[in-house]
């Protein structure tokens, strides 16, 4: 499934980068540009990110479950990347910011 209509990229390809940043580093925070430019893309209208963090929070679930990894450590990692998904839908919620005049 198409995740991302500007840059056609599919749901599974953000899961398999995702999953290789991991194998990286297990306790890294990734976020939607960090995937992007893992797949040499950039964020063009930026609607898909709230679909993209969603992705990640499951995938990196996915990982540490699949990796035994402590509860505890998975619970405070969740934590912030609600934070983070939160933070993306606010800014999207928000409508147009004060300053910016239409043209
Ligand atoms: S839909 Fe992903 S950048 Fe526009």
């Amino acid at each position: 499934m198409i995740t991302c209509h500007c840059n056609i990229i599919t749901e599974r390809e953000i899961e398999e980068t995702v999953w290789r940043l991991l194998d990286e580093d297990c306790w890294q925070l990734i976020v939607p540009i960090k995937v992007y430019r893992a797949l040499e893309k950039r964020g063009k209208c930026c609607r898909c990110f709230p679909n993209v963090v969603d992705i990640i929070i499951r995938t990196t679930e996915q990982y540490h479950a699949h990796a035994q990894n402590s509860g505890a450590d998975l619970i405070v990692f969740r934590e912030k990347l609600i934070r983070l998904r939160n933070h993306y839908l606010g800014e999207f919620n928000a409508g147009p910011r004060k300053g910016n005049r239409a043209a």
